[in-house]
């Protein structure tokens, strides 16, 4: 991963004023998740028909929001060494895929995690220059979950032929 040394610092310095108020911070970050792709909630059984107001409240769903922030951290943590991370990657691309998550919503969740940061942090310190950074972090999580779906795809296309 290409990242400056600016950007690191730039990464690093953003997270630690995200993650000082990481519970309600990661619920936010899924209402608006589920906000921009109204479709996504359907697909967590034991709150899809939750409506939106009462979300804030589901056990559920912040569960899997800290899931989400605790991986985030992992990457941000090990940003000098996402090697390590892959392979726990791997296994969260494995488990989605079998869910049916695909590519396609990984990538709107990044979509979500930037305009979340920037509500939440603000255009002065999510300025261009930060955006920038923290869409070059997600691209790691996005590279190793598609690759790993389409890898998955692929043999399994090979074992039917
Ligand atoms: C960095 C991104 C993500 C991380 C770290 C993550 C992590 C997790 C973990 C740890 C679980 C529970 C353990 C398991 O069974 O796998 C889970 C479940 C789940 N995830 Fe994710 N997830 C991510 C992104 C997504 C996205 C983009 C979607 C698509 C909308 C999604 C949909 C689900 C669903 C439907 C479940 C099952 C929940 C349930 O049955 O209550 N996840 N995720």
């Amino acid at each position: 991963m290409s990242l400056t040394a600016e950007e690191k610092a730039i990464i690093e310095k953003t997270w630690s004023l995200m993650s000082s108020n990481a519970k309600e911070n990661s619920v936010d970050l899924f209402i608006r998740f589920f906000t921009e792709n109204p479709s996504y909630q359907k697909m967590f059984k034991s709150f899809a028909d939750v409506p939106m107001q009462e979300l804030r409240g589901n056990k559920k769903i912040a569960a899997h929001a800290a899931q989400v922030v605790f991986a985030i951290s992992a990457l941000v943590q090990f940003i000098d060494d996402t090697d390590c991370l892959v392979e726990q990657l791997d296994k969260i691309a494995e488990r989605h895929q079998k869910r049916k998550v695909t590519p396609k919503m990984f990538e709107n969740l990044g979509t979500s995690i930037v305009g979340w940061l920037i509500e939440k942090l603000g255009t002065d310190i999510m300025n261009e220059q930060a955006i920038e950074a923290w869409k070059k972090l997600y691209g790691v999580i996005l590279n190793v979950v598609t690759k790993h779906m389409e890898e998955d795809n692929e043999d399994k296309t090979n074992s039917d032929k």
